[in-house]
């Protein structure tokens, strides 16, 4: 089934590894700044991918969109139709916890989620969407090479950005690190086909720390050290 309804590149065209940013113009710029010779080999509704080489490892970057819907579509042709391995997705969050700082990176081992993309395989209790380990502990060792702000945990993969009530408070009780929209379904879609996902997420705003701010530069540099982190696992 390629090309798929929503990606026109050919077969072949993508690595078996594809880092995942949200925004179509990041995944440009990583192919751009991070890739060699990076090709595009889709642009279809402007979801922009790219393969090249990243110290001589083929790899991918193509973005996701917003939410568990697109990364939904996007991850699951990437893996069961374009034979992808491995997705690492690259992108930002709000922090819940009060020890997590803005621009400090969040490792999602696993994500909750208050959306509906679970049930669709109708299992008898609640499923607790999980990263692929061998990824997670490479993540966890670059970060600590590198010397990174981070925190390894679980997070919350919502459909709601606009919420008429703020839960931040009871996810954090629970443990949970930060708020996003795709890593749950990502995780789901990647166990389902028996292939691997990680989300290595920057935080980008603090739900406990609110006055926090970064100027682009700051941010940039954050932005960075995740991807340089994603591509150095990518296998
Ligand atoms: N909510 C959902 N996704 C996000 C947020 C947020 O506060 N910040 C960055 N991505």
């Amino acid at each position: 089934m390629i090309p798929t309804p929503h990606i026109e590149a050919k077969e072949g065209d993508f690595a078996k590894t594809v880092l995942m940013p949200g925004d179509p113009l990041r995944a440009q710029f990583i192919a751009e700044n991070f890739l060699e010779n990076a090709v595009l080999v889709n642009d279809v509704r402007g979801i922009k991918g790219y393969t090249g080489y990243y110290k001589g490892k083929r790899v991918s970057v193509m973005a996701s969109g917003m939410g568990q819907p697109s990364i939904g579509i996007y991850s699951y042709e990437l893996f069961n139709f374009y034979g992808v391995e491995s997705i690492i997705r690259v992108g930002t969050c709000g922090g819940y916890d009060k020890d997590l700082h803005v621009r400090d990176l969040i490792v999602a081992m696993a994500a909750c989620t208050d959306g509906k993309y679970v049930e669709q395989y109708g299992l008898n209790g609640t499923f607790s969407p999980i990263a692929d380990y061998s990824l997670l502990e490479k993540a966890v060792a670059l970060c600590r090479e590198k010397g990174v702000r981070f925190k390894v945990g679980n997070i919350l993969s919502s459909d709601i950005f606009y919420a008429e009530n703020d839960r931040s408070a009871d996810w954090a009780k629970m443990g949970v690190l930060g708020v996003e929209m795709e890593s749950a379904a990502l995780y789901c879609n990647a166990l389902r086909a028996g292939k691997k996902a990680l989300c290595i997420c920057t935080v980008s705003d603090s739900y406990v720390h609110k006055e926090e701010k970064t100027t682009a530069k700051e941010r940039e540099k954050t932005l960075i050290d995740m991807i340089e982190i994603a591509l150095e696992i990518a296998e």
